[in-house]
């Protein structure tokens, strides 16, 4: 394993624990509001200081981007940090979340880990050099059509900005697919495409750290991510759409008419 993927793959362990220690006594939590629906506890601090501290004992000059402290100067590497991706689920209990690390080089994925604690699955990848859950190796599904693809999604429920957008593509893509399901970490629906258990995503409005690393599982599974023009800028733009080759073209086929110029990236 390459030294910075074990590096990550220790961080999204011990965010985990602290993740899974909390996970039985909710109620004492202290919770707090950073927007419109928009929650955070101190086990979302906790495990991302646990994070940070792993990786700055063997990177002390890397760079870093993190949800709930934000951006740590460095250079050259960037580490793309989501300590508990699907924070809304895990404070009601419903067994649906993940770590996030991701490592970017010049810009590029470079290394990455999405890590749910509940189920003990591990995904990561390094690019180059394919992507694993539990250490075997996965790939996308080879579902070639919507008609028998099982897709994912998630609801604009922060900003309303992009909930009418949403439903014009909800409409076009939902009664040409076998199902489409919303379960609130959009950073382990994209393990869960790399690792064929779903065939593509589409979502609005997603910030880096949310699919950093779930893109290189992603393309390194064999798929495909890209904005709403099909770009790679996505992680500026927050717009994603992903899949195995097939349902990733089919999918930007059918929601670019649905879309207001200004989304059309
Ligand atoms: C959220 C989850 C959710 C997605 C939101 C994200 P958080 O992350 O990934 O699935 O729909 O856009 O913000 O806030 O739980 O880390
Ligand atoms: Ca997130
Ligand atoms: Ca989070």
């Amino acid at each position: 394993m390459h030294p910075m993927l074990n590096t990550a793959v220790k961080a999204a362990r011990s965010a985990g624990k602290i993740i899974m220690r909390h996970s039985h006594e909710l109620d004492r939590l202290t919770i707090e509001t950073k927007g419109r629906n928009d929650f955070v506890s101190q086990v979302d601090h906790r495990a991302e200081a646990a994070i940070i501290d792993v990786i700055r004992r063997t990177y002390p000059d890397h760079a870093i981007l993190a949800e709930e402290s934000g951006r740590h100067a460095g250079h050259e590497f960037e580490w793309i940090i989501d300590p508990l991706d699907g924070t809304t689920n895990y404070l009601h209990g419903y067994p649906q979340y993940a770590v996030s690390v991701a490592v970017y080089y010049q810009g590029k994925p470079y290394q990455a880990v999405v890590f749910d604690p509940m189920r003990d699955e591990l995904f990561t990848a390094s690019r180059g050099a394919g992507a694993q859950l539990n250490d075997r190796r996965i790939r996308v599904s080879v579902v070639g059509h919507l008609d028998g693809a099982l897709l994912a999604t998630g609801f604009p429920f922060k900003s309303m900005a992009y909930l009418e957008p949403w439903i014009e593509t909800f409409r076009v893509l939902l009664p040409r697919t076998s199902g489409v399901r919303r379960a609130g970490s959009a950073a382990l629906d994209l393990a869960h495409v790399a690792s064929g258990r779903l065939d593509g995503f589409w979502e609005f409005g997603l910030k880096p750290w949310d699919m950093a690393a779930g893109c290189l599982l992603i393309e390194e599974a064999g798929g495909r991510v890209g904005d709403f023009a099909g770009l790679g800028n996505y992680l500026d733009s927050g717009n994603l759409v992903a899949g195995n080759p097939r349902i990733y073209q089919e999918i930007q086929r059918l929601i670019e008419p649905c879309l207001p110029a200004e989304l059309r990236c």
